[in-house]
């Protein structure tokens, strides 16, 4: 199937509202203006701008983004109550096109724990609130929170009386994160037999089990046509599906979930960094996608074969979400290739035996320091004294062999 025929799945960003939940994540409303005008860049569907009853500067971060951002649609979430619902609609009826988000729990623990409210009530109150919701605004979602722990036949009833109700979305969240892929790929594929193709059900994972990703990917093969998700994975506790991991695996392997998104994937990058930026929190070296090292190389084995071919090491090239380039680290684990590499990107081509001389040096230097950067290196290239000319490397592999060469035959050291 080509890219194009393939089903688009719908990008529902949450980092305005379940990532702002996160302690120390809290945005103000003029930085919650700014990071939509970038999602809005980035491609999503749907932006998940706040809860508006939850406070005064909660309501005007998302009645600041439903003036300002007028392409996706702008959510607002509201509990299955009165007040909520007029409060949702208020913050976001100057959006384009707004979106109510009504919530209440389905499972047991949470209806007798939480709520005190018996599954008859929870029923009675998630209709009202979506009778409500959808008297006030054409594009109504409805959320089973804790879908996952909820007794399935009882969620099927919820989610037929609420489609009944005028919901347009069901989301089906694994609130705690509790889910393994097929008890998510279980749980959609029943719901969406109850439902019918009408109503378009959505994803929205929680990251404590590490398995949010892999979750959502699960959901959308038995039918899931939305999923929920945060730049960076932020969000309550271990966070959110991470919206750049979800992007990524439908790009890269659409082929075999047989599905596309309209997200712009240069754009995941400075997204991130933007986010980042607003919060002052920084992206760990080692996230997938969008860290530091995610496309970076230290090993010399690595180095040898990024150098030949970029495929041997790299799903995807780093421009493809607007990162700066693989970086060839020099490192105690680096090769000669990798330090041929350096050199030649700082305009220096150097004989083999300098080029030996240098890595000597360089080896020197990361048995107690963690990597040599340009300028050090620089300074290395200096005092070699070397007159410069053609290079180790212009017949590949013919010149040189290293021990962090796989051609090689020599001692390995990796
Ligand atoms: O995790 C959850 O259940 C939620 C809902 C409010 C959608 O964030
Ligand atoms: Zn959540």
């Amino acid at each position: 199937m080509g890219t194009s025929a393939r089903p688009a799945i719908r990008i529902f960003d949450t980092t305005l509202r379940d990532g702002e939940q996160a302690p120390g994540f809290s945005m103000s409303p003029a930085d919650k203006v700014r990071l939509a005008g970038q999602l809005e860049k980035l491609g999503v569907d749907i932006i998940e701008a706040g809860f508006p009853i939850a406070s005064a500067a909660d309501f005007e971060g998302v009645a600041a983004v439903a003036r300002a951002v007028r392409t996706p649609v702008i959510a607002a979430l509201a509990r299955a109550v009165p007040e909520d619902v007029t409060a949702a609609w208020d913050a976001v009826r100057q959006a384009a096109r707004p979106r109510i988000h009504v919530f209440l729990a389905t499972s047991d623990l949470h209806l007798s724990a939480k709520l005190r409210i018996t599954r008859e009530e929870c029923i009675a109150r998630s209709v009202a609130a979506v009778r409500q919701a959808v008297a006030l605004c054409p594009d109504v979602e409805f959320s089973a929170e804790d879908a996952t722990r909820s007794d399935l036949a009882f969620l099927c009833d919820v989610a037929a009386a609420v489609a009944e109700a005028g919901a347009t979305t069901i989301n089906l969240p694994d609130t705690v994160g509790y889910a393994l892929p097929d008890d998510i790929r279980r749980m959609f594929s029943a719901v969406a037999a109850r439902v019918g193709p009408g109503v378009t059900l959505s994803s929205h994972c929680h990251n404590d089990l590490g398995l949010a990703v892999a979750n959502s990917l699960a959901a959308i093969e038995a039918g899931a046509r939305q999923v929920e998700c945060t730049m960076n994975g932020i969000g309550e506790r271990a966070g959110n599906a991470a919206l750049e991991e979800i992007v990524m695996a439908i790009d890269v392997r659409g082929d075999t979930l047989g599905c596309r998104t309209r997200i712009h994937t240069e754009e995941l990058y400075p997204t991130s960094r933007a986010l980042s930026a607003v919060v002052a929190v920084p992206v760990q070296p080692n996230k997938a996608i969008v860290g530091d090292n995610a496309f970076a190389h230290e090993a010399g084995i690595h180095q040898d074969g990024m150098v030949k071919n970029p495929l041997t090491y790299e799903i995807m090239r780093p421009e493809s979400v607007g990162a700066p380039a693989t970086k060839l680290v020099l490192g105690r684990h680096s090769g000669l290739r990798g330090l041929d590499a350096r050199c030649r990107a700082l305009g220096h081509r150097l004989r083999v035996e300098d080029l030996r001389r240098l890595y000597t040096k360089m080896l020197e230097i990361t048995d107690y320091a963690k990597s040599v950067d340009d300028t050090e290196l620089v300074g290395l290239i200096r005092d070699l004294d070397a007159p410069g000319l053609d290079t180790a490397f212009d017949a590949v592999g013919a010149s040189v062999r290293d021990s962090h060469d796989e051609t090689s035959t020599g001692h390995t050291r990796w």
